[in-house]
């Protein structure tokens, strides 16, 4: 949902191809948050100047951030060996809210046609039609049709009408006064030369800071160390200034996730909503907007634990298939120091202290969007079987647009790979404000739901780029299982059954290694079904999130249209759909649904369907009737899930490349939907 990156360089001579270099790197990394168009702020030369010597020069381009590189090194005004020893850079790919994607929409935005101040910005100011027509009364022209093109005129209007000398960071603090909506916001400006200015309130920011002692003795100063360890309290103005003594030279990276951070620096420091974090002379400050009383925020500079491979997508042809490849370690590393498989308990750190209050809920709510949702509907019948509890499942727009009853007795979980998710976001506000405990299901550390929840499990499944969501899933998928496990650890009458799935669990990896060995033949079946319009996946019980969740796969990436539909529901409705030409996949697993799975099976051969099922191994009752069959490992019915989905994963990724489509940048998507 469009991502930010700037990068500072103070007393760091660069050139100014190297700076493009950083700033498009940047890009790339984002580019799975939104990639219709994009476009840089840079300095440009200044013997062109008309205001003061700090000309910006704006770059833009309609089409993924490759567009924008070729675009830079078309500039013939632009020096790429002039060596800039202080300077700030813009960069901003986006996912368009408002607005065509065109280059005009693109961000940077403007405050003029001097480029006086220049901003980019994630997220949507649902104010802004009324900014706009009060700003256009006072003689601003608007160029673009985006909400963000208020923010910089709002920001010269300010500036314009200033009684006395004001800061860089005082007008913004200003600025975003005035917006409603969603934001993170890095600001340059002529008027202000080195100084960057970056804010945020509903979307995700964070800054990486880098110094010149790291940089050429990779060693990490003794300020940066103490403040890992140290928490920094940013309530006073002079707070969080990272006075380095002589090792003033210092790099600055801002960024919408650690992704575009990690390869210059693992030291970063997330801001909270309305922190205003200014860097100037070198030198960061941290700065709330509004000090409420009692408030006592803190920051800390963490340190990050990602490595830059796990971000690259090594020998593999995307992202998304390196993800789906990934699998057997992904669960492994979910479920690493949490089970022990000699003494078959479960504990999840950040859940346990929660534990008694979680046993004596009304009920537990868990609450997603898309594949989230999904790892919630495959596990809703295990945790009911588990926690002995009612378990609702729920889509977050939809939970908040009943305004469901909430009670102060209800345990609310919210799964989210980016934990970032604006619908799931409000979500648990609303649950927040109505008392219920609330627990974040996450992959991405320090992300918003992460910080807002009470308590929670971090799924560990590794950086997630591909937009359409794989290993996040059966991490989830296991990380709800576990709470299962943990929440029925003193129910003797459930012992055998606990046994049971964590002897599963510990299978787990191998039986996907299985599944995964089935790659060429699934990608044999997408041959076979590249060409088609539709293609429907049916199944029931354990397996029918495995149905939704394969149809998710299917349309987003390849764009057939595909329906996940409940065996159950085939008579009333879907089987008029049924004919030799509408391809059906089926999921028929032996477990307590196998009988009802073949009745459906009967009644699809019936109207000359030609199923392709995917079956356990061994199945000549099933296979008898298929027209192809994908045989699985067995597993314990509440784990099979995890095994049934790759077979889909893995064929999505096939009609996809065989459709000649972009896997891992699917048309109109992004990876981090932070917009309701
Ligand atoms: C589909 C997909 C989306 C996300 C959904 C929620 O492949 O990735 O459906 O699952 O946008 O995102 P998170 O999990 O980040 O809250």
């Amino acid at each position: 949902m469009c991502g930010i990156f700037a990068y500072l360089n103070y007393r760091v001579p660069r050139t100014r191809k190297e700076i493009f270099e950083t700033l498009v790197k940047g890009l790339q990394r984002l580019e799975y948050r939104g990639y219709d168009s994009a476009g840089i702020a840079v300095d440009g030369p200044s013997k062109n100047t008309d205001i003061n010597s700090n000309n910006i020069c704006l770059i833009k381009k309609k089409g993924k951030v490759k567009a924008l590189d070729e675009e830079l090194y078309k500039k013939d005004s632009l020096d790429l060996d002039e060596k800039l020893c202080t300077h700030i850079g813009l960069a901003h790919t986006r996912w368009a809210t408002h607005g065509e994607p065109s280059a005009l929409n693109s961000h940077p935005h403007r405050s003029d046609k001097h480029n006086e101040f220049v901003v980019i910005h994630n997220g949507i100011i649902t104010n802004y039609k009324e900014l706009k027509k009060y700003l256009i009364t006072k003689g601003y022209d608007f160029e673009s049709e985006t909400d963000t093109e208020v923010i910089p005129k709002l920001i010269k209007y300010v500036y314009d009408n200033r009684e006395s000398d004001i800061t860089f960071s005082t007008l913004v603090e200003r600025v975003i006064q005035q917006l409603e909506g969603a934001f993170a916001l890095v600001f340059k400006s002529r008027h202000f030369p080195g100084e960057a200015v970056s804010t945020r309130r509903g979307s995700p920011l964070l800054i990486g800071v880098r110094s010149e002692h790291e940089l050429s003795t990779e060693h990490i100063p003794v300020q940066y160390k103490n403040a890992h360890f140290m928490e920094i309290n940013s309530h006073n103005s002079s707070d969080c200034s990272n006075t380095m003594g002589d090792d003033k030279a210092v790099e600055y990276y801002f960024a919408s996730d650690a992704s575009a951070i990690i390869e210059h620096t693992n030291k970063v420091l997330y801001l909270e909503d309305d922190d205003i974090a200014v860097v100037t002379g070198g030198e960061l400050s941290i700065h709330r907007m509004s000090r409420q009383a009692g408030e006592d925020p803190v920051r800390a500079i963490q340190t990050l634990q990602m490595e830059l491979q796990q971000i690259m997508k090594g020998n593999f042809d995307a992202f998304m298939q390196k993800e789906i490849f990934e699998q057997p370690e992904s669960v492994v590393n979910t479920m690493r120091g949490r089970i022990c498989f000699d003494s078959n308990t479960v504990i999840l750190g950040g859940l346990k202290d929660h534990l008694k209050e979680i046993k004596r809920c009304r009920r537990l709510i868990v609450i997603g969007c898309g594949t989230s949702f999904h790892a919630a509907v495959a596990t809703r019948q295990i945790l009911e079987e588990l926690t002995e509890l009612p378990v609702m499942v729920e889509l977050a727009s939809d939970f908040l647009d009943r305004n469901t009853p909430i009670f102060r007795d209800d345990v609310t979980f919210f799964i989210s790979q980016s934990g970032e998710t604006a619908d799931t976001l409000m979500a648990l506000r609303y649950c927040k404000d109505h008392g219920a405990l609330t627990v974040g299901i996450t992959n991405t550390v320090g992300s918003t739901i992460c910080r807002e929840t009470v308590c929670g499990v971090h799924i560990n499944a590794g950086p997630e780029i591909g937009v359409a969501s794989t290993k996040a899933y059966t991490s989830q998928f296991v990380s709800l299982i576990m709470f299962g496990l943990m929440m029925s650890e003193d129910r003797l009458s459930l012992q055998n059954r606990r046994l049971e799935i964590i002897n599963g669990l510990r299978m787990l990896p191998d039986q996907i290694k299985t599944v995964l060995s089935l790659d060429e033949k699934i990608k044999a079946i997408a041959s076979e079904l590249y060409q088609q319009r539709s293609l429907l996946v049916m199944g029931r019980g354990y397996n029918y999130a495995t149905c939704l969740e394969g149809a998710l796969k299917i349309k987003e990436i390849t764009y057939m249209h595909s329906e996940g539909i409940l065996a159950g529901e085939l008579k009333h409705g879907p089987l008029a759909l049924i004919d030799k030409h509408m391809p059906v996949i089926m999921v028929i697993m032996r477990d307590a649904c196998y009988i009802k799975c073949q009745n459906a099976l009967q009644q699809v051969t019936a109207r000359s369907g030609r199923p392709i099922i995917l079956c356990c191994q061994d199945d000549p009752e099933v296979t008898k009737n298929a027209y192809q069959t994908i045989e699985l490992p067995h597993a314990v019915d509440c784990l099979q899930g995890i095994l049934t989905v790759i077979p889909l994963q893995l064929l999505s990724f096939h009609l996809a490349v065989l459709r000649g489509y972009d896997v891992d940048c699917p048309r109109n998507l992004a990876k981090s939907v932070t917009v309701e």
